[in-house]
């Protein structure tokens, strides 16, 4: 049998979920120098390294056992594996955004709004009631509403400086968003063990990271 394959986000996660592999007493020299290597040792793990919403496909398609992922991307894209912990790193939160001093819910003109979460962002004006345009950007969704195409954006934020340094501010705050760890159905039933063994020894280590 393989060893029990770990998902990881690359970035922003990426550093702090190093250190809890480390506070775990795994091994982490492979996934620390890993060059272009693409699947890495990690103790007696298999680490790989991907973009969020990967992550979550290779859970839901069982070729990894647990992945590290964002609560963005949970919510955005995931929806069949099981979420088992909040690691209370990578902290941020889903906000509307958009040029400071607007009076964005004024007037009654179909606003735009600019996104990397279609879902995230029409859940929350569905529950506002109200009707707008979405229109999908992959990344600097800040861009959108400096450039004239949007009037607001959804996105996350994090220290707020990338909105400050472009005059743009928090309209309204959505959900606080963190890291989560998330396991494959099917691994959670046959290699049970094995994976509350790893996610008990992970809840020491954030304890101690903390
Ligand atoms: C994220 C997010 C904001 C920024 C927020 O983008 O989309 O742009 O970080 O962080 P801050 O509040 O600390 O400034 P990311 O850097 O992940 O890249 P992207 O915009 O290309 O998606």
């Amino acid at each position: 049998m393989r060893p029990i394959r770990i998902a990881l986000t690359k970035g922003r996660l990426e550093k702090m979920s190093v250190q809890l592999f480390t506070k775990m007493g795994l091994d982490c020299t492979a996934l620390i120098e890993k060059g272009r290597k693409l699947i890495l040792p990690v103790g007696p793990y298999e680490a790989v390294l991907a973009k969020a919403a990967d992550v979550i496909t290779y859970i839901e398609h069982g070729v990894c056992d647990v992945g590290i992922v964002g609560k963005d991307t949970i919510v955005e894209n995931g929806t069949s594996f099981y979420e088992v912990m909040d690691l209370g790193f990578g902290c941020c939160r889903f906000a509307l955004a958009g040029p400071e001093g607007q009076n964005f819910f004024g007037g009654h003109n179909v606003k735009r709004i600019a996104t990397k979460y279609p879902k995230v962002a029409r859940a929350y004006f569905e529950s506002k009631g109200m009707d707008v345009q979405i229109i999908k950007i992959e990344g600097s969704v800040e861009l959108a509403p400096l450039l004239g195409l949007s009037d607001a954006i959804v996105d996350i934020v994090e220290t707020g400086t990338t909105l400050r340094e472009n005059g743009l501010e928090v309209i309204e705050e959505i959900m606080p968003v963190s890291a989560r760890v998330i396991v494959n159905m099917a691994s959670m039933k046959l290699r049970r063990e094995e994976i509350e063994t790893f996610l008990a020894q992970m809840e020491q280590a954030k304890e101690a990271l903390q």
